[in-house]
């Protein structure tokens, strides 16, 4: 007898009923860049596809979102120049953009779309770096913490439901839970960038949210892990969850799945993936010169994800994968 392991895959029904995994727009997070004034939308030349929102029309890519069955949003505000300083003092201003944005979302939407905040300062510092520097263009530690749980305690108030610190300093996790919890935000998550590389695929979003031109040639790997390791982020990972994070996020997510499923194989808490803006990026224009249809591309490579644990997936091609994967199944 000859073992005739194809048998399996000889019909799609039969494909599709032992399929492990597979994509649902619930399963997605939705990236949204904000920006000042009314009826804007700026397509974004190193994320074809993506573009950065006004308010007024962010809501309505919202509706859209909710329609599809997109379960959740992550803010990033683009931050005019005039406003970032060196202790980014903007991050604290209860009615800066990201606070009205969240205010006017909630508004509209209530509890029917997950609102997600990413706490650090980059959009807000003149030197685009997550925390304030000292003379050396050291990341200080302690005194951005203190600053972050203000970013974080104005998002709480302005109704946000998730706070994300992408910050990667150390002991951020517990002294925003202990505000938040002093401040009576006690059901307002903490969902922690736990292991962030260091990496070149935050390129485009540094471009999209304008903090390449301040940050110039300097790097995050003061703060940021090192991707030559495979144990360190063991150490960020239980840290945040001794600290009390609801969720935690690992980040890039293509070329970190060992990551991905060593977490996923230890930890008990949702993880999310970040598919991070090179790696869309990489797919989109890889597509654009017809290397593969960029569906199929996209879906394999979100599949990887769920495939290696993710409960979730930031994905910048979220509504388009939505109306791709409703229509399919
Ligand atoms: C801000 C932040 C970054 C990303 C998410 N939050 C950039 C960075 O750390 O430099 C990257 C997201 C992406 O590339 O899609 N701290």
């Amino acid at each position: 007898m000859i073992t005739r392991i194809r048998r399996n895959r000889k019909y799609p029904w039969m494909r599709d009923l032992f399929a492990n995994h597979e994509i649902k727009a619930k399963d997605l997070i939705l990236p949204i860049f904000l920006i000042e004034g009314i009826n804007i939308e700026q397509k974004i030349d190193s994320l074809p596809g993506v573009s950065r929102f006004s308010v007024d029309l962010a809501i309505k890519e919202i509706q859209t979102a909710i329609s599809l069955g997109i379960k959740a949003i992550i803010l990033f505000p683009v931050i005019e120049q005039g406003l970032k300083s060196n202790d980014a003092i903007e991050a604290t201003n209860e009615n800066n953009l990201i606070c009205r944005a969240v205010k006017a979302f909630k508004n509209e939407y209530g509890d029917k779309i997950g609102i997600i905040c990413d706490v650090a300062l980059d959009p807000y510092t003149s030197h685009g770096h997550d925390g304030i520097i000292d003379n050396e263009g050291y990341v200080l530690n302690d005194e951005t913490v203190e600053i972050l749980c203000e970013q974080a305690l104005c998002l709480a108030k302005a109704g946000c439901h998730v706070i994300a610190p992408s910050d990667m300093m150390d002991g951020r996790v517990a002294a925003i839970r202990e505000i938040l919890d002093r401040n009576g935000f006690i059901n307002v998550s903490i969902m922690s960038y736990a292991a962030k590389y260091a990496s070149s695929f935050y390129n485009p979003f540094r471009n999209a949210v304008g903090s390449d031109s301040n940050l110039k040639k300097a790097d995050k790997k003061g703060y940021q892990l090192d991707y030559r390791n495979n144990k360190e982020h063991f150490r960020e990972v239980y840290q945040d969850e001794k600290e009390g994070c609801d969720m935690i996020i690992i980040k890039p997510a293509m070329l970190y799945l060992d990551i991905l499923q060593s977490v996923s194989n230890n930890i008990n808490l949702p993880i999310i993936a970040y598919q991070v803006s090179a790696e869309y990026a990489m797919l989109k224009f890889a597509s654009l010169n017809n290397s593969f249809d960029f569906m199929d591309a996209m879906i394999e490579s979100l599949t990887s994800c769920k495939r290696a644990g993710a409960d979730a997936i930031i994905c910048y091609a979220a509504i388009e994968v939505a109306k791709y994967v409703n229509k399919v199944i």
